[in-house]
């Protein structure tokens, strides 16, 4: 039987007269190779591929959202505007962790299944922490004496995929590592080898540097606030690759100014990363672009991995890694 796409465009079936179009919008594109392995299963299941990369203007991303069936992100907003463009869209894939960028309630109103690929960029975040910790516990490389991380005590928020990354790495550096995961059990925890604090407060009070790994959520917004990180014994450090949206900003500034000793290391630059530059200078340091998922094996994990699942979708109807 010859299934044909409904008016709205969001129904197909086997055998259906049209070939799906796969559109990769990534304002932050992947690497090349990550690009060619994507096609490769594209090619494959008979889809076309398109890519728009590097865009500037949203109304780019409205106008090449019109005819995809399926869609590929990074960090790109895919809002209820841009679902509603996508008449015929029928999955959007995050390739990535944080799905935070997705409209979820308006890809759910338009019968669009949204999928992210956990993992898949981990490891590579994960080694980014310990770069900015080394070009931190350096003083920025500016030529004085800094100090070294081995028998430093790491807390670790949040024993996700990015999470348990930090800690295989941060024992590589003898590192004593402690985590906290409200929706990890600390048996979990404790079975990877690392100590389970109660709360996140205790890794705050006795770690020398915490590292970030929770996800932007309403419970997780603005909650790294003054108190929390004003916690931290002298010395202390604060890195996220995480999300800006879960720093108090305001909150952790006036820390920082009141506290000469404390460090801010960040993979996503803050709204008030002027104010952070100047009012903590020497001791802030923002990528200039988000880093942490930028090498050729994440770029090709997560892609190749949101091709397979956006084919073993419209194929097979697989909603594993679905959020919606
Ligand atoms: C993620 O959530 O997977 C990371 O923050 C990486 O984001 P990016 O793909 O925009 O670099």
């Amino acid at each position: 039987m010859l299934f044909k796409p409904s008016p709205t465009g969001r129904e197909w079936g086997r055998g259906r007269s049209f070939v799906m179009k796969v559109l990769i919008a990534t304002e932050k594109p992947f690497s090349k190779v990550a690009v060619d392995g994507i096609r490769e299963v594209t090619d494959k299941a008979g889809y076309e591929l398109a890519l728009l990369e590097k865009y500037t203007e949203k109304a780019q991303l409205l106008e090449a959202v019109k005819d995809a069936d399926a869609l590929i992100v990074r960090s790109d907003k895919v809002d209820a505007e841009v679902v509603e463009a996508a008449k015929q869209l029928k999955i959007v894939v995050r390739a990535g962790a944080g799905f935070d960028n997705l409209d979820l309630q308006a890809c759910t109103a338009h019968n669009v299944v949204a999928m992210n690929t956990p993992g898949q960029n981990a490891n590579s975040v994960a080694e980014l922490v310990f770069g900015m910790l080394v070009y931190g516990v350096r003083n920025f490389f500016n030529g004085t004496s800094g100090t070294e991380l081995l028998g430093k005590k790491l807390g670790i928020l949040a024993f996700g995929n990015v999470g348990r990354n930090v800690a295989r790495i941060a024992k590589g550096f003898g590192m004593k590592v402690m985590a906290y995961d409200a929706y990890c059990p600390k048996e979990v925890i404790e079975q990877a080898g690392v100590e389970a604090a109660n709360c996140q407060e205790q890794l705050f009070d006795e770690c020398d540097i915490v590292s970030l790994h929770i996800p932007a959520t309403p419970e997780t917004r603005q909650s790294i606030n003054y108190d929390l990180v004003g916690r931290l014994k002298k010395g202390g450090i604060l890195v996220n690759t995480a999300r800006k949206e879960v720093i108090d900003e305001a909150g952790l500034l006036k820390l920082m100014e009141e506290r000469a000793d404390l460090k801010y290391l960040t993979d996503i630059k803050p709204d008030m990363d002027a104010e952070f530059a100047e009012k903590a200078a020497g001791r802030y340091f923002a990528t200039p672009k988000k880093m942490g998922a930028q090498t050729a094996e994440a770029n090709v994990n997560a892609g190749i991995a949101a091709a397979n699942q956006i084919v073993g979708f419209l194929e097979q109807g697989i909603t594993k890694f679905k959020v919606n």
